[in-house]
């Protein structure tokens, strides 16, 4: 199902280069099965035409308090009534100072204004002069406090050719912005630390050896739980995936690396969940020097070490967190899994068969703790986090 489906939200444009992005952003909402309803400031039709969000959103866009289109004339009560949040984007230092201090002097301020309870974020635009000025700091602090999301702004070039903070975010993070708003928070105040990814040995400077993980399943983790309100950090063996927004990503290559970096701060968390495809060997004698080809064919020999349990080991920690193993096998997975739970002495392992799991955008997972199996239907592998995460947090101690 989509993030956003059965969501109805109201978008407000106000006057900003950056309004360009916001008919972007219209139809990503639109993907996640949004209902948008446009609403733009007199400054904002300077950037871009209603006529453009209008044939973007199959609605009619707002742009007059008097509007006639509105049987009882009321667009700045009617709109937000059944609404599930109010998007400002972009926002303008000038409408940020308006929503700070309540001024109604518009369609859109005045929305804001008479909109209830219904939830208002806003992705600040502007020159890094104008967002940085003690009145723009003192009114985002001051919606702040008034429970209003602000996202963003980021650092970066400007359109107006200068460099710093106040560029607006890119439509894709407003929508996952928006998509964590909307998530529970499940574990607000709890810390999660996460292993994700391959680990990967080296055998001399151009060769190691590895295992086959995308890294997909522990970042969707780290994602899910940051979205769920936890503080999380992620150690994470080389992938190609970026980082989820609101994470702490520790970037790792060996299993020994990977190792210290979880007990430096496993301590700390709540929560440990070991996703990562660590390399049960490594090799003993990497060489400095690229390995050559012998005349005669005859192969290098290769010593293996084995590498720390770093699981087992945060799960000895006395004090330490609540620990989440992951079994991938390729057979008898209920019997390996429960096996492996036993051995590394810990409350919950999430199984799933290699061959199904492995490059595939989709995981199908059976969870094993005491009371048996559990299983989660099949589904994409951010949807199966965000439901594994809701299973943990109904568990986890206090
Ligand atoms: O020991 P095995 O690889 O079968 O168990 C898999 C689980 O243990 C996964 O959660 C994996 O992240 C974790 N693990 C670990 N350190 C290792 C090996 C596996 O944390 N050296």
């Amino acid at each position: 199902m989509p993030d956003l489906s059965g969501k109805r939200i109201v978008l407000g444009l106000t006057g900003g280069i950056a309004c360009y992005k916001s008919a972007e952003l219209l139809r990503r909402l639109q993907d996640e099965g949004a209902t948008v309803d446009v609403v733009m400031t007199e400054a904002a039709t300077g950037f871009i035409t209603p006529a453009t969000m209008q044939a973007l959103s199959g609605r009619p866009v707002w742009t007059d308090a008097w509007d006639s289109r509105m049987d009882n004339r009321m667009a700045h009560i009617n709109l937000t009534r059944g609404a599930d949040a109010v998007l400002i984007v972009p926002a303008s230092t000038d409408f940020l100072a308006k929503l700070a201090h309540g001024l109604a002097d518009d369609l859109l301020a005045t929305l804001c204004v008479a909109r209830g309870a219904v939830p208002l974020l806003a992705a600040p635009a502007m020159n890094h002069e104008m967002w940085t000025h003690p009145a723009t700091q003192r009114n985002a602090a001051q919606l702040r406090a008034d429970g209003v999301t602000l996202i963003g702004p980021a650092e970066g070039d400007q359109a107006c050719g200068e460099t710093g903070t106040g560029r607006m975010m890119e439509p894709d993070q407003i929508l996952r912005a928006l998509v964590a708003f909307f998530q529970p928070k499940v574990l607000a105040g709890r810390r999660v630390l996460l292993t994700a990814g391959p680990t990967s040995e080296p055998i001399d400077p151009v060769r190691v050896l590895t295992n086959r993980s995308s890294g997909r399943m522990g970042y969707a983790l780290a994602r899910a739980a940051a979205e769920a309100g936890a503080t999380v950090t992620l150690v994470s063996g080389p992938t190609a995936l970026p980082c989820p927004d609101d994470v702490t990503r520790i970037g790792v290559t060996r299993a020994t690396d990977m190792h210290a970096a979880v007990m430096a701060h496993a301590p700390g968390a709540d929560l440990f969940i070991a996703v990562a495809a660590v390399a049960d060997w490594g090799i003993a004698n990497p060489s400095d020097t690229k390995l050559k080809k012998k005349a005669g064919g005859q192969p290098p020999t290769l010593r293996f070490v084995q590498n720390p349990d770093i699981l087992a080991d945060v799960a000895a920690l006395s004090g330490g967190p609540w620990c989440v193993g992951f079994a991938a096998e390729t057979d008898h997975l209920h019997e390996h899994a429960q096996a492996k739970r036993q051995r590394k002495g810990i409350p919950l392992i999430v199984g799933n068969l290699a061959q199904q799991v492995m490059d595939a955008e989709d995981a199908e997972l059976i969870l094993f703790d005491d009371d048996g199996a559990h299983p989660l239907p099949p589904q994409p592998k951010l949807q199966a986090a965000r439901q594994l995460i809701t299973w943990i947090a109904q568990r986890l101690p206090d």
